[in-house]
């Protein structure tokens, strides 16, 4: 039976009649204990979901909806590698990259655990080749620019770490940088290649299936700028400046990576959940192979939490049921990631992708198109600087939005300089803000709010996730705690969080589409499409002229 057919579902439509026109000013009058009541902690995290158009009651629901699907028995699955992404027939495995080496799973036959830190250990070997100024370019100089080419999973997670993680750089690297490239275009490329060395430059091809092709092309890009330069054999060049980080060790092979240059992960590893593979490279090489591994025992304390803390206080679970009752019940499609952390500023992005491509579907595991919303459009940006972007749409504006807000404790302590105030100033303005969007007028205390253009109307529903401090360890742990609760949202919704058909369909087209940018006119092509090519084929011969 379709989820939105069953009576747990069907209770919670009632709840919502009953309290969902709720003001949150409201329901912090009527309920002094509310934030002890509605705010969870595991360690080194707090999750305040008190701003959220909710009570006790509405949990009570929302736990026996994800009780009635069997989340528990989905969350076992997970973990103990069943095909839980069916369309593909694979397990999804990510969370076995980040156990310790005394756990034990066996899968397709395979001691996965011990096939992890085996790869693990190639990686550190690696990283600390380039770092002790072993590995070699062209002309035997040390490695002084590393550039990570690679799209989607390959590059958005690795990405954000690299940047929260700065301050965690190792001292040994100074002077090692690491770069990133993912456009299709070239435009990285064009800007970045003019300013590196190509004798001391490695490039990363990142790419699980090493087939796609914005990565090949970069990569393509570079090796030529690396051939051109050096006038060296392209075997050369390949073993010297080429590592793949890939989970297709053939096709690696076939573009030309000797094996030697290869580091592998498995195809029971999703794009988007594969930083804490090899595909994190980058992060290991800016802070160092000691602080990777934190990152992954962060990520598997919060595994642990998720498998084995009672649903009712299960941070992950928590977060993915408020999505669902603002979603599915609230009627809220649109959600924005706020940190008040500018180390965090890649974070929106790579839960763009996160949740977007994993829960952006229509139809159910059975086949069914679902008569229900599934995930919200989703964007963020720095907190302070989205305060001057859109902050306007959401405190006067006609959309609901959920927002998380996420932010430390605390930073620059015992700095004894102007940056300790700064994260005061930057923490004060996220509560202030999460403040005026629940509480909405009730929070102004002058004259203002008079007038009808200054009339704040309040509850647009928030999260606030606040860690004790960002470490390679908190960190770790953030972004497992968004990959559970979108795990937990797929189960309610039916649907397979794992594949990405709807991407698929649409590199085959592109690729189609690349012979006709050079014919004369198609007619198995729309009106739209042909005009477009032919107006770009008439200004490219106006530019050659
Ligand atoms: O965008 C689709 C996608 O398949 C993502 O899921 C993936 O992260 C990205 O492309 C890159 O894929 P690959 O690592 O195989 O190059």
């Amino acid at each position: 039976m379709a989820v939105d057919s069953t009576s747990k579902w069907l209770n919670l439509k009632n709840h919502a009649k009953d309290i969902g026109g709720a003001h949150l000013g409201e329901l912090f009058k009527s309920d002094k204990k509310r934030f002890a009541a509605l705010s969870f902690s595991a360690d080194g995290f707090l999750l305040d979901i008190s701003k959220q158009r909710i009570t006790g009651k509405t949990l009570d629901k929302l736990l026996e909806l994800a009780e009635q699907e069997q989340l528990g028995a989905w969350i076992e699955k997970l973990f103990t590698g069943e095909k839980v992404n069916d369309s593909e027939g694979r397990a999804a495995l990510h969370s076995a990259l980040r156990s310790p080496t005394n756990d034990s799973l066996s899968h397709n036959g395979q001691d996965v655990i011990a096939d992890v830190h085996q790869s693990l250990d190639k990686m550190g070997l690696l990283v600390e080749q380039i770092r002790s100024a072993q590995w070699r370019g062209f002309d035997g100089r040390p490695i002084k620019d590393v550039v990570n080419i690679g799209v989607g999973g390959s590059n958005l997670g690795p990405l954000m770490a690299c940047d929260a993680l700065e301050q965690y750089a190792v001292s040994g690297m100074a002077g090692l940088q690491v770069h990133f490239v993912s456009s299709m275009d070239g435009s990285e490329l064009e800007k970045l290649l003019p300013r590196l060395n190509p004798a001391t430059t490695l490039f990363v091809i990142s790419s699980k299936t090493f087939s796609t092709i914005d990565t090949l092309a970069n990569g393509n890009t570079a090796r030529e700028w690396l051939l051109k330069a050096s006038e060296k054999p392209v075997e050369l060049i390949n073993q010297h400046h080429f590592i793949a980080a890939t989970a297709s060790p053939e096709a690696a092979c076939a573009w030309g990576v000797p094996e030697k240059n290869q580091l592998l992960f498995w195809d029971w590893v999703g794009g988007r959940y594969s930083l804490w593979s090899v595909i994190g490279l980058p992060i290991a090489l800016k802070i160092g192979m000691a602080n990777f591994r934190e990152m992954l025992d962060g990520a598997h304390e919060m595994d642990v939490h998720f498998r084995q803390t009672q649903m009712e206080k299960n941070l992950p679970v928590l977060l993915g049921l408020v999505g669902i009752w603002n979603i599915n019940f609230l009627d809220i499609h649109a959600h924005a990631i706020l940190p008040y952390d500018g180390r965090l500023a890649e974070l929106p992005s790579y839960l763009e992708q996160l949740e977007m491509e994993s829960n952006g579907k229509g139809v159910n595991r059975e086949g069914e198109r679902v008569a229900y919303r599934t995930c919200p459009v989703l964007w963020g940006e720095v907190g302070s600087n989205a305060q001057h972007a859109f902050y306007q749409l959401l405190h006067q504006g006609t959309e609901a939005v959920m927002c998380d807000f996420i932010v430390t404790a605390a930073r620059y302590e015992n700095r004894g300089d102007g940056l300790h105030n700064q994260h005061q100033l930057s923490l004060a303005n996220c509560l202030a803000q999460s403040r005026l969007l629940a509480l909405g007028d009730s929070v102004i205390t002058t004259d203002e709010g008079a007038s009808h253009y200054q009339h704040y109307d309040g509850n647009q529903p928030s999260t606030t996730i606040m860690l004790d401090e960002l470490t390679p360890k908190s960190f770790g742990g953030l972004i497992a705690l968004y990959e559970h609760k979108v795990f937990v949202q797929s189960v309610i919704w039916g649907v397979n969080p794992f594949d990405q058909w709807g991407v698929e369909q649409g590199k085959r087209v592109a690729t189609s589409l690349l012979a006709e940018l050079d014919s004369s006119g198609s007619d198995g092509l729309d009106g739209s499409t042909q005009g477009l090519i032919h107006y770009a084929q008439e200004q490219r011969k106006e530019q050659q002229q």
